[in-house]
């Protein structure tokens, strides 16, 4: 079954061909230099961007994938969570397709889309079979979230962020050390160079009962860290970047344990931008093996940030599970779109 499936809930203007769960042809057209002097995402600029660049995106998709209209299923498209602005970018364009060429429309979550995304099969002849129920870890710069799913299409968001996300926290933090934006990347890499044990930072919410995890206060702590550490030099920002790196993911370990200790499942999912963390997708790895479960992320680093090939295979999942097209003209974006909302399985 081939999809063409249309990303553009950020600041990435992405279009993907998928096949099942195997990626054909994937194209992602970051903003992120326009947006890095602002220090953040301009959402009517992302809007802009992606109005005059979704057309080429989609065309380039259509031919690494040497496909046609004729052999295209159906179209896929993100409606939330997101920018307002800039979702309805990829909504109006994936309903004009849908409605010329005749194809059903399906309607995809964005963060069942970062699950899918540990289906997603790129570059590889192996397709993984994850046994569900599944544990499904998110983290990405705008949610944290620890998703039990039941099977696809019934997802329950059981844990989460009280405040910052997990990437957005990194991003803050790179601000700080004076990394520039989007620093999450940079802090993880210059963790890995620094030493932790330096300087000790409170790890949010260790003691609380609940799911959720907290980095607000972290991230205050660093702060005040970084302000009695001036003047920075390269082995300051080295060791604040590991110290603030355990603290941040030891948080959320935790609350992964706390989890598992509630919920019984098979698999356990690590999946959205910060999931291109190599020691943190180490850590799950080996919780899953003490747990005894199957552990999957997503098998190209491509497939962690925003992409539209995660989309296409949501959308392939959710129409084995009995998802339904949409009518093109009822389609409305939705910013603040929750899982437990878009799940259709009863
Ligand atoms: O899923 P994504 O591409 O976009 C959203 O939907 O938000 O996630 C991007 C986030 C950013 O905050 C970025 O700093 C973070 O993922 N990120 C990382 C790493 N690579 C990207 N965070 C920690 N370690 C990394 N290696
Ligand atoms: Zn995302």
């Amino acid at each position: 079954m081939k999809i063409l499936a249309i990303d553009t809930s950020c600041d990435e203007t992405s279009a993907a061909i998928t096949d099942g769960v195997r990626v054909i042809s994937t194209v992602v057209s970051s903003q992120v230099r326009y947006h890095k002097k602002f220090g953040g995402v301009v959402p009517f600029l992302a809007q802009r961007l992606h109005k005059e660049r979704i057309d080429a995106v989609i065309t380039l998709a259509m031919q690494r994938a040497k496909v046609s209209w004729s052999v295209i299923n159906g179209v896929a498209v993100t409606y939330g969570p997101g920018l307002a602005p800039a979702l309805q970018v990829g909504v109006g364009k994936a309903k004009e397709l849908a409605e010329n060429y005749q194809k059903p429309l399906y309607a995809i979550d964005h963060m069942a889309g970062h699950i899918a995304s540990c289906w997603a099969q790129m570059g590889t002849k192996e397709l993984s079979a994850i046994s569900l129920p599944a544990l499904a870890v998110l983290a990405s710069g705008n949610h944290t979230e620890f998703v039990y799913i039941e099977g696809f299409g019934k997802f329950k968001v059981v844990g989460q962020t009280l405040d910052d996300a997990l990437g957005e926290a990194y991003d803050k933090v790179g601000r700080m050390l004076g990394l520039g934006y989007p620093g999450g990347h940079l802090v993880a890499k210059l963790a890995q160079q620094g030493d932790a044990s330096l300087y000790s930072l409170p790890i949010p919410m260790q003691h609380s009962r609940d799911f959720n995890v907290s980095y607000s206060g972290l991230k205050n702590a660093v702060r005040l860290l970084i302000e009695s550490l001036q003047p920075l030099d390269q082995k300051k920002i080295s060791d604040v970047a590991a110290s603030f790196e355990y603290a941040a993911q030891k948080a959320l370990l935790l609350k992964v344990e706390k989890v598992l200790g509630e919920y019984t499942v098979k698999s356990l999912l690590f999946a959205g931008g910060v999931a291109a963390n190599v020691v943190l997708g180490r850590a799950l790895r080996k919780i899953a093996k003490k747990e005894h479960l199957d552990f999957f992320k997503p098998n190209r680093r491509e497939l962690c940030g925003d992409n539209a090939a995660m989309i296409g295979v949501a959308a392939f999942l959710g129409i084995e599970q009995g998802q339904r097209s949409v009518v093109p003209a009822t389609l409305d974006r939705n910013p603040s779109l929750t899982l437990d909302e878009s799940s259709f399985l009863g």
